[in-house]
Order: structure tokens, then C-alpha cells, then sequence
């Protein structure tokens, strides 16, 4: 057991505080957010992710929530700052908040006598993690005091599984920094704990690997991972895109494909592209990044480029079947960028509304999850509905966006009754199978839908 404290309660910060006093480590977790450290003091979740509060629960009597840095800094063997590096406009990552907490730490370091290890796992730029080793320097703490990269790799909706059953653990840093972490993960790598029953460990999943390397490469790690999954995605888009072109199924050259070892079949789901906190701020980041060290990064540049476009492949699809959009009455399903979560960060469904209405459709929207949360963002006369059925009444077409479980179950038959035109765009591909004979069905490279031979 060791004492550690996680600076941010985000989603990375509140995921890796619960698990590790879950697994016996005695956390504390700190946030500037008075109301947001009142809540969970409360037992009030600030997020929305499957199973985080049961783990909470399990682990309640090791983990405490407060706003001192003090109180967080002064018994902390281990230290992890988790907190936000959103996007500046230039998609540099604004790395305010981590120096921030670095100086507030730092601070409250200077006099304490036992060791600490500042392990960082918010993403950023490849050389931070010595900016903040020569901060502490600049205050001659390099005896007691080391530095640590652990990037993060969990997903939003299966954050607790993912955090207990990585497929490794990420360590940067030197010798020193590197035993102890080994140590605070151990029961982790080795898997040695009783798997709840919310969060079952996967068939096959008897020790993670843990792998240890210098910090640089422990940074960029976590940008590579994500910049080729959002590559993964792009190309299939664009294959996709090639389908609706030829007369070819998307998914089915994804399945081909995919049972290449040497490509794998996940990521190949083709749709109108990538949104949320992550896959967008790093890719541009990493961009950002290859720039002003001096390198063009092409690819990664036409895997964003590729992104922006597709999600307004939906709309065009519209148009083909409907003519102008205007004064026409159209369904859109689902608000947060992927399902599971109530995020709607960088959600494609933001930008598809806007541009409907610029195009001066009348747009009605629902999402099961996140409806009250995007009000706000909604542009003026789009209507939020609570039930799917009055988003669909009347409508001409309905443009799925995400692939929420809840509108498998609406059917056929009903789409038809209340649909003014049971026309389906289907931007996940997620319901060809059952709506693709009976309705009138686009999907994303399937072109005319399952129905077409
Ligand atoms: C992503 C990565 O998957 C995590 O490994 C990483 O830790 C995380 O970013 C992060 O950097 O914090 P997340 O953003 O939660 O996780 O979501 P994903 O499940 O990866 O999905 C991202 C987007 O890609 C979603 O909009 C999803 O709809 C889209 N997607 C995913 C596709 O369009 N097709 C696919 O085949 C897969």
C-alpha cells in the first residue's frame, strides 16, 4: 500500500484515483473545483462513466477528495497530475493548467524530507516532463524528487475496464522513478486482485505488460497510438467514400481487411469520423509538435483534413435524396461523440446541425444521455426533444449520428408511421442490417444501402 495523490478530477484523474485505492493504494484526489470536490465528497459523480461509481464504492474508506495541494503534497510518495491540456488556437496544447499545478506541488515540496515521484498523465508535448525536472532543479530538489511519464490510454464509456485491464503500462523515466511506479502497479501487472462484478476481467488477461523507457518516448508514445487510430478511421472514411463511389460495401472490405493480423479489425468502422477530447486536440497537437520541431507531418495533416469533411458526407446524402434542404424537416439522433458517454466535446453532430440550419432545414434533435447538457450549444430553432418520437413526427429523413442502443429498438414499422418520409442516414453504419430492406436506407459506403445486391 502507498500513499497517492492525483491532481484533476477529469476523466483520466477521477478513473486512475478510484482504481488505485481500489487496488489497495491509499488516494487522495485534489481539484481546484470547490463544487466539483463537494460532490464526490457527497458521493456525486461530475461524469458520466459505466461502473466508476460502483468502483468508488468499493473503495470509498481509502480515497479522499479535497482542494489542498498541502494536504495532497505532504504524505504523497507518488504524485499524478491528470489534469486538462486543451487545444490553443494554433492546436498547440495550452499547458497553463499543468504548469500551474506543477508550481502549486513544487511549493509545497520545498521542505519536505521523503522522496516523491511527479508522474505526469495528462498528453503533452514531447520534452515537457523536463521542463518540470528542471523547475525542480531551479529549487535544488533533484535529491528527493523525480520525474515521471505515464501517458494514459483508457476510452471514455470503458474507462474502469480499461483502466484495470490495460493491454500495458507506460512508464518513462529513470531507475528511480521506475521502481516506484513498478511498485504502485504492481498488483495491476500482476492482475493480482479480485475482479468486481461490474467490471469482469477479460477471458485471457493474466498480467499486463509494463513497459519502461525514457521520458521523450513515453510522451510521444501516447500521441503516436492516438495519431494512428484517427489514421485507422480516416482511411476507412476515404475507403468508404471509394464504396459509395464504385458500388462497393464498406464493411465488408473492412472485414477483409481486417483479418490481416498485420492490420486487426478494429478501428475500421466507417462513419462520418472522429470527435471527442482526444483523437482531434492530439492529432493536431502532434502536429503542432512535428511543426516546430521542424517537421512536416503530411499524413497526419490529411488524417484531419479527411476528418473535417466527413461528417458533412451525411448532409450530402440528404440532398441527394431530398433536393434542398430547405424547410424540410430532419431527425438527428444522437448528440455525444460516440455512445456511452455524455460528451459532446468535438461532437460531429454539432457542426452536421449547424450547417442544416444554415442550409434552413428544420431541425429536431434527441440524445438519451446529453440533451439538457447541449442546449446551450444547440444554434437558436433547433428543437430538443425528449423522446425520439417527437423528433421523428413528421420528419423526412433522420440522420443517425450516434450510434446509441435505444434506436435499434424503434423498428421499422414505427419509423414508417411517424416518419413524413422514412428516409434513414445511417452515419454509423450501425443499423443497415435491420433497417436497410424496409426503409428507405444510406448508409456510409454502402451504397443504396443494404437493400442494393
Ligand atoms: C481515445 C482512445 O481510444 C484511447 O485509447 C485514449 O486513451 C483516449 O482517446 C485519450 O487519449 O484519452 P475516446 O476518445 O474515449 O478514446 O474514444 P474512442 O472510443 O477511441 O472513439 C473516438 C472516436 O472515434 C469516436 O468519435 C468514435 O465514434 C470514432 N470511431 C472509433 C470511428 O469513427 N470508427 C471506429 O472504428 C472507431
Amino acid at each position: 500500500m502507498m500513499n497517492v495523490s492525483v491532481i484533476g478530477t477529469g476523466y483520466v484523474g477521477l478513473t486512475t484515483g478510484i482504481s488505485l485505492a481500489f487496488l489497495g493504494h491509499r488516494v487522495t484526489c485534489v481539484d481546484i473545483d470547490e463544487r466539483k470536490i463537494d460532490g464526490l465528497k457527497a458521493g456525486l459523480m461530475p461524469i458520466y462513466e459505466p461502473g466508476l461509481e460502483d468502483l468508488l464504492n468499493s473503495s470509498e474508506e481509502r480515497i479522499r477528495f479535497t482542494t489542498s495541494y498541502e494536504a495532497a503534497v505532504s504524505e504523497a510518495e507518488v504524485l499524478i497530475f491528470a489534469v486538462g491540456t486543451p487545444a490553443n488556437e494554433d492546436g498547440s496544447p495550452n499547458l497553463t493548467y499543468l504548469f500551474g499545478a506543477a508550481d502549486d506541488v513544487i511549493s509545497h515540496l520545498i521542505g519536505k524530507e521523503t522522496p516523491t515521484v511527479l508522474v505526469n498523465k495528462s498528453t503533452v508535448p514531447v520534452g515537457t516532463a523536463d521542463t518540470i525536472a528542471d523547475k525542480i532543479k531551479a529549487f535544488g530538489l533533484e535529491d528527493r524528487v523525480s520525474i515521471a511519464s505515464n501517458p494514459e490510454f483508457l476510452r471514455q464509456g470503458r474507462a474502469v475496464a480499461d483502466t484495470l485491464y490495460p493491454e500495458r503500462v507506460v512508464v518513462g523515466g529513470g531507475d528511480a522513478a521506475v521502481q516506484t511506479l513498478r511498485r504502485m502497479y504492481e498488483v495491476l501487472v500482476e492482475q493480482r486482485f479480485e475482479a468486481p462484478s461490474f467490471a469482469p476481467r477479460p477471458e485471457g488477461v493474466e498480467a499486463v505488460p509494463f513497459m519502461s523507457v525514457d521520458l521523450r518516448s513515453a510522451e510521444l508514445a501516447k500521441y503516436a497510438a492516438n495519431a494512428f487510430l484517427a489514421m485507422k478511421i480516416s482511411f476507412i472514411n476515404e475507403i468508404a467514400n471509394v464504396c459509395d463511389a464504385v458500388g462497393a460495401d464498406v464493411r465488408r472490405v473492412a472485414d477483409i481487411i481486417g483479418t490481416d493480423a498485420r492490420i486487426g479489425k478494429s478501428f475500421l468502422h466507417a462513419g462520418i469520423g472522429y470527435g471527442g477530447s482526444c483523437f482531434p486536440k492530439d492529432t493536431r497537437a502532434l502536429h503542432h509538435i512535428a511543426d516546430t520541431n521542424g517537421y512536416d507531418f503530411k499524413l497526419l495533416a490529411a488524417v484531419i483534413e479527411v476528418n473535417g469533411a466527413q461528417k458533412f458526407k451525411l448532409i450530402e446524402k440528404a440532398r441527394e435524396s431530398l433536393g434542398s434542404l430547405q424547410g424540410k424537416r430532419i431527425a438527428v439522433l444522437g448528440l455525444t461523440f460516440k455512445p456511452g458517454t455524455d460528451d459532446i466535446r468535438e461532437a460531429p453532430s454539432l457542426p452536421i446541425i449547424e450547417e442544416l440550419v444554415r442550409e434552413g432545414a428544420e431541425v429536431r434533435v434527441h440524445d438519451p444521455i446529453a440533451l439538457e447538457k447541449s442546449r446551450p450549444q444547440l444554434p437558436v430553432g433547433v428543437q430538443a426533444c425528449v423522446s425520439v418520437q417527437e423528433a421523428l413526427l413528421g420528419a423526412e429523413a433522420a440522420l443517425l449520428v450516434t450510434e446509441w442502443p435505444e434506436y435499434a429498438g424503434i423498428g421499422a414499422e414505427q419509423l414508417k408511421a411517424w416518419m413524413d418520409r422514412p428516409l434513414w442516414i445511417d452515419g454509423r453504419n450501425a443499423f443497415a442490417d435491420q433497417y436497410g430492406q424496409e426503409l428507405e436506407y444510406r448508409g456510409v459506403g454502402i451504397r443504396g444501402g443494404a437493400s442494393r445486391q
